[in-house]
């Protein structure tokens, strides 16, 4: 797998590692959550597009309960403050990264102000959007539950109705030479996903569904009855 970096300047190439069970297109394919970044800086267009396209995303009641703190290194408080609220875990590699995102959500509808059940997952569905585009632009998105939250809202004066649910790390994907051993490691590891037979079922929980018919010969034969 090649990751194409700005300007074609430079190839990062990772372990063609992606067993995939049906063709995706190639901007999922190509997605993953590196640990290894550049420090190369993203430009501000391309930083625009990320968050271009989670606003485009759908949500409930079309309420766009997703917010974003952005920083970059010119940002450096900010910055800071989200490398000081990571899990030591994340912050060894995480704070390479020439950007850090904490995304939030929306506790309650505007409208009604009932409970927004619903806020985390459609703030999930932004950063999902913006990590496709992110593969488009040849960046990639390494999103981190490991943070402190009450930390970060905080250092960051976050107004209640607005829970910091993510930080994740933007970037151009570097060799994975450039980590500790340790997560050099776990970068080249071979990537592995659930079968699709263990996911999707249709007559009956747990069953494979027999809509999924895949290019190998993982599938159990579907239920003829
Ligand atoms: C909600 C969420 C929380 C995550 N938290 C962390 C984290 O704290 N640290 C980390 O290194 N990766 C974290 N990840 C990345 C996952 O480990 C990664 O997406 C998963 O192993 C699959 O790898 P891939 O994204 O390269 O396909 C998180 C991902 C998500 C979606």
């Amino acid at each position: 797998m090649t990751f194409q970096t700005e300007d074609n300047k430079t190839d990062v190439v990772v372990p063609a590692r992606l067993n995939t069970q049906a063709p995706i297109h190639e901007l999922l394919a190509n997605r993953r959550s590196p640990r290894a970044f550049s420090e190369q800086p993203i430009d501000s267009e391309k930083l625009a597009s990320l968050f271009e396209a989670a606003r485009w995303s759908p949500s409930s009641a079309n309420e766009q309960p997703w917010r974003f703190i952005v920083a970059t290194k010119d940002d450096s408080r900010v910055f800071s403050a989200l490398v000081e609220s990571l899990m030591e875990g994340n912050r060894r590699w995480a704070a390479r990264a020439p950007m850090l995102v904490l995304a939030l959500a929306q506790s309650t509808y505007t409208k009604t102000g009932t409970p927004y059940q619903h806020s985390w997952y459609d703030l999930g569905q932004s950063v999902a959007l913006l990590s496709v585009q992110a593969s488009a632009l040849g960046l990639a998105v390494h999103q981190m539950g490991g943070f402190d939250a009450d930390k970060a809202r905080q250092l960051l004066s976050i107004p209640e109705g607005f829970e910091p649910v993510i930080v994740f790390a933007v970037g151009y994907p570097d060799q994975p030479a450039t980590l500790p051993d340790d997560l050099r490691k776990r970068e080249q590891a071979p990537r592995s996903r659930k079968l699709l037979q263990d996911l999707v079922y249709t007559e009956e929980w747990g069953k494979p569904s027999y809509h999924i018919r895949t290019q190998n010969s993982l599938l159990t034969q579907p239920s003829t009855n």
